[in-house]
Parts: structure tokens; sequence; C-alpha cells
């Protein structure tokens, strides 16, 4: 039985799940958006072990504790910024999606949550990446994963009725 995909809205750093995903930037240095709020709920820790991890490119992913998280993992991924869409951001914001899913697995993850990566500062238009989320998300599931819950969390009510209707859009191709 495939894990299931839901989508959500909410505030990520409250999510009760084995793993969470934070949108970094390539420093692992912490930021604004979820990145900010997540380095803000971990407390310091976060910061200091992401010290000694020498940075992330963008497209991978990297693994750290979650501190006063609920979470167990932080899963530490750097988005494309969008360029207009000829750079090569469609197949790099795939891999995010591909190797926070690895990554996850290799951590014994069972439940994790996704922010909608790249769509804020980084400025990927969210329909778009709503359509890499889900598909990329829904091919692994699908491929025999142990994962059994994958929890895709938006930060507005607009983003969670795009990224909805990306799910039931995927759901009636099958
Ligand atoms: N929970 C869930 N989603 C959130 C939260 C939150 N607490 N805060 C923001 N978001 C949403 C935003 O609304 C957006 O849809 O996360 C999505 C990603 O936006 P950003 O956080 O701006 O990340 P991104 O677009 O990937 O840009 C990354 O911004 O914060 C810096 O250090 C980060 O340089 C990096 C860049």
């Amino acid at each position: 039985m495939a894990g299931r995909i839901v989508v959500k809205a909410g505030d990520i750093t409250r999510e009760e799940v084995d793993a969470i995903v934070n949108a970094a930037n390539e420093s692992l240095l912490g930021g604004g958006g979820v990145d900010g709020a997540i380095h803000r709920a971990a407390g310091p820790g976060l910061l200091q072990e992401c010290r000694r991890l020498g940075g992330c490119p963008t497209g991978e992913a990297r693994t750290t504790a979650g501190y006063a998280l609920p979470a167990r993992y932080v899963i530490h991924t750097v988005g494309p910024v969008w360029r207009g869409g000829g750079a090569g951001e469609a197949e790099l914001l795939a891999r995010c999606y591909q190797r926070s899913l690895e990554e996850a697995e290799a951590h014994g993850v069972r439940t994790m949550a996704f922010p909608a990566i790249s769509t804020g500062a980084y400025g990927y238009p969210l329909a778009e990446a709503a359509e890499i989320a889900v598909r990329t998300v829904a091919r692994h599931l699908a491929n025999g994963s142990p994962i059994e819950e994958v929890r895709l969390v938006c930060f507005s009510e607009t983003a969670r009725r795009i990224f909805a209707e990306a799910l039931a859009r995927h759901c009636g191709e099958r």
C-alpha cells in the first residue's frame, strides 16, 4: 500500500511528524520565511549543527536533528531560484523533493512534511511548483517506499487550494 499525500494549510514548525523539510539556502545558516521559522522554533542547537555541515548545493538535501521542534529531524534542502523556467529550475526543484525523500528513508522516517519549496523568496510560481511536488512525491511513494505519509504544508489558503488542485489532478489521472 503506497503512502498517502496530504495537502493542508498550516505552520510546518508545528507538524507532529518524524521529519520536516526546510526550504534553506546554500549556506544552511538560516534566513527568513520557513527557514527562519524553523530555526526560531528549533532553537540555537539547529544552527550549531548546520554550521558543521558546510553548506548544501541547490537540489541537494542534508539532515539534522529537530531539537525543540516536535519533529525528530529537519531535512534541509535548497530549492532553485526562479529565473523564468529556462535554467533547469523544474529539474532542480524535483531533485529537492526526491533527495529529501531519500534522506528521510535513510533515517527511518515514516511521516514527513514539506513546505512549498522555492515559492516564497525564490519566486517559483505556485502552480508549477505544486505540480512538481505532487508528481515527484507520488512517483516515489508508488515505488515501494516505506514512507507512510507525506504532508504538503501550505502557509496560505491560496497555496493550499493550488496544491490540493494539483493533487486532485494527479489522482484523477491514475
Ligand atoms: N510553515 C509552512 N510554510 C511556510 C512557513 C511556515 N512557518 N513560512 C513560510 N512558508 C512558506 C512560504 O509562504 C512559501 O510558500 O514556505 C514557502 C517557501 O518560501 P520561503 O520560506 O521564502 O523559501 P524559498 O522561496 O524556498 O526561499 C528560500 O528564503 O528564507 C530564505 O534562507 C532562505 O535564502 C532562502 C530562501
